[in-house]
């Protein structure tokens, strides 16, 4: 594929935590076709993510979100970022009296302490005008459903870091934002689920959302045009949440 020689992302260093499938696999592939240098981690997909690496020439490192001295070493290896995006998520449904305790901690791991983590880590060595962007979700604004507990709060819990860390890095003109999906056809989130018509039901636009639509916005919010935009929250769900 040839990149043309105005793209904004020609040459710019470009890390994704959980790239190996959906919408994180959509975001690497989006960024290396711009001509970026990608580099993504995975934990369980091997052969998604060597498949992924070779189409697009990404970099493909193995580690667990959840693991904070892998997660923060891997940042470090990335070097001088432009563009960091948090996209590994758990989600764990069920009643809250009987759920899992250590499956709620896991979730809390990977979905709030990880981002934590990885964007003060990223920070450290951005260049200035960089971008930092978690993929949060529409239920961290609204939950229509019982049993999707612990996966909102985890999702609400990235606007109040985006919301503090746009002000702590503001000053380096660092932006820092929460892209929120709805319902988007994923492996977590298949178009043809069990839960497909009750979501569809809460829709303005009935269908699944497609991994390369978020994908869009989150190079939108990388690009020159978007360096004014910090500290928000952008929801593509369909009106799932109007
Ligand atoms: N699909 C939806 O409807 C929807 C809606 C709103 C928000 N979201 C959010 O969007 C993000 C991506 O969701 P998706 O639908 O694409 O999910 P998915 O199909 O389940 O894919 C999840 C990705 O995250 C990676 N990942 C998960 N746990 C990880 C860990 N501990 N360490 C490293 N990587 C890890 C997975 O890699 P491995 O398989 O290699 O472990 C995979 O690449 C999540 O944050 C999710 O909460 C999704």
């Amino acid at each position: 594929m040839t990149v043309s020689d105005e793209s904004p992302f020609r040459g710019k260093s470009v890390m994704v935590v959980g790239g190996s499938r959906g919408i994180g696999a959509a975001i690497v592939a989006s960024f290396a076709a711009a001509g970026a240098t990608v580099r993504f981690t995975y934990a369980g997909s091997r052969d998604a993510a060597e498949a992924l690496a070779t189409s697009t020439g990404s970099i493909a490192i193995h580690g667990d979100a959840a693991d904070r001295d892998h997660l923060l070493a891997s940042v470090r290896e990335a070097g001088v970022l432009d563009v960091f995006v948090y996209n590994a998520g758990l989600l764990e449904s069920g009643d809250p009296l009987t759920l899992d305790p250590d499956a709620v901690d896991r979730l809390i791991d990977v979905n709030v302490r990880g981002p934590y983590h990885a964007f003060v880590e990223a920070a450290r060595r951005m260049a200035d005008g960089g971008r930092i962007i978690a993929i949060g979700s529409v239920h961290g604004d609204r939950m229509p459903f019982s049993g999707f507990t612990a996966y909102g709060m985890s999702k609400s819990a990235l606007q109040g870091l985006a919301r503090g860390l746009a002000r702590d890095f503001g000053p380096r003109g660092i932006t820092v934002n929460v892209v929120q999906p709805g319902p988007t056809d994923t492996d977590m989130n298949p178009a043809d689920g069990p839960l497909v018509q009750r979501m569809h039901d809460e829709m303005a636009i009935r269908r699944h959302g497609t991994a390369e639509e978020v994908a869009s916005l989150v190079r939108y919010l990388a690009s020159p045009p978007a360096r004014g935009i910090t500290g928000a929250m952008h929801t593509i769900d369909g009106g799932f949440g109007a």
